[in-house]
């Protein structure tokens, strides 16, 4: 979440760029999240894909679920501390 004054500016983005690199780094291959509806535009422009909605989500407001492949599975990655 980025503070109302400082929107615009690339700073989510960024932040995403960040949990990117660092999840590669620990070996994830596929990101997730869950949004709410005025969002929706912000993720897809960001490349992930939605893959549904929770119509009765977070306190009974939809939630709309994305992911994102930052690379291919191997099995090497799995299941490591
Ligand atoms: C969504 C949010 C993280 C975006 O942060 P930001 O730092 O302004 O985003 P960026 O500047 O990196 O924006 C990147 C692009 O996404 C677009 N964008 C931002 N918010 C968007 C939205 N809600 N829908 C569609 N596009 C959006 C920007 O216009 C920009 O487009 P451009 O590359 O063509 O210029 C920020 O608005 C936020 O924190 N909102 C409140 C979140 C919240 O309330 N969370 C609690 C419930 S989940």
């Amino acid at each position: 979440m980025v503070k109302k004054e400082y929107w615009g500016q690339g700073i989510a983005t960024k932040m995403l760029e960040y949990i990117r690199k660092e999840a590669l780094k620990r070996g994830v291959h596929c990101l997730m999240l869950l949004t709410d509806k005025i969002h929706v535009g912000f993720y897809h422009k960001q490349g992930f894909t939605l893959l549904g909605c929770n119509p009765r989500g977070y306190y009974g407001v939809p939630d709309y679920w994305f992911y994102k492949i930052i690379r291919e599975p191997r099995e090497e990655n799995f299941l490591r501390d």
